[in-house]
């Protein structure tokens, strides 16, 4: 009796444990990307499309580290832009944009300027909303709490370096948390609308953070301060999305 009650338990468990894996990547998955309109093989694959997606905060959420209008102008001027021109440049170099937009990135170098800028400058922004709620900030939990300390050795030093990376990017561009082939950490930066996925960067990995460094992120509020903006942007930071995302590659 005992040994069926065991059983059937243990049978009852394992379907739980299987349903609980499956739903934990498929969130992580959604989030993983955040957003999108194209899926591929793998429950931790949930990868980006090309339509630009709703932000998923009101403009004046990140108030005071950044405000309404320059959220407004970031998001349905510039954004919208790069998700708009990514399209066109795809339909107009054969590109199926019903295929993750990843996979453009990959191989980037096969094609215009104008898609290198425009599709990671949507990738990049999709993610980087994704990176800030309202309410954020802190120190990261979990695995990547872990993962960052040994990397860093701790969360204030890595802070300073990923810090340091948006403050001494010349021009335009962004700062990187990112997991390279390894599943390595590492912290780095890229100009313009680059990122590391594409296979021109310097950089070679998957984003897990990003900053955006550009002075449209910024000007109105911060102006010429890049490094007010950057140690203001540390209390929006969204640490479960970057978690969630750390847990899923
Ligand atoms: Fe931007």
């Amino acid at each position: 009796m005992s040994k069926h009650i065991s059983r059937r338990n243990f049978i009852h468990n394992s379907a739980k444990t299987t349903i609980a894996v499956s739903l934990t990547g498929l969130m992580s998955g959604d989030i993983l990307a955040g957003c999108t309109s194209a899926k591929v093989t793998g429950i931790n694959k949930t990868m980006m499309g090309y339509d630009q997606t709703p932000l998923p905060y009101a403009y004046n959420a990140l108030e005071p580290m950044i405000d309404a209008l320059t959220m407004e102008i970031h998001y349905s001027k510039h954004a919208s832009a790069y998700s708009k021109n990514a399209k066109d440049a795809a339909v107009a170099e054969g590109v199926d944009i019903t295929k993750p937009i990843e996979n453009v990135l990959a191989t980037v170098s096969k094609y215009s300027t104008k898609m290198r800028n425009n599709a990671g400058g949507h990738y990049n922004h999709e993610l980087f909303w994704r990176c800030m709620k309202k309410d954020g900030g802190g120190i990261p939990a979990g695995t990547l709490a872990t993962a960052i300390n040994q990397s860093f050795n701790s969360f204030d030093s890595f802070k300073t370096q990923f810090s340091d990376a948006g403050k001494n990017r010349f021009g335009s561009g962004w700062a990187w948390l990112y997991i390279d082939k390894d599943k390595q950490l590492k912290i780095g930066s890229t100009p313009n609308q680059d990122n590391p996925l594409m296979d021109i960067s310097d950089l070679k990995g998957t984003p897990l953070l990003g900053l955006d460094v550009w002075e449209h992120a910024y000007y109105l509020k911060y102006q010429n301060k890049r490094a007010d903006y950057i140690n203001a942007w540390w209390n929006v930071v969204n640490w479960d999305f970057v978690q969630q995302r750390y847990a899923g590659i």
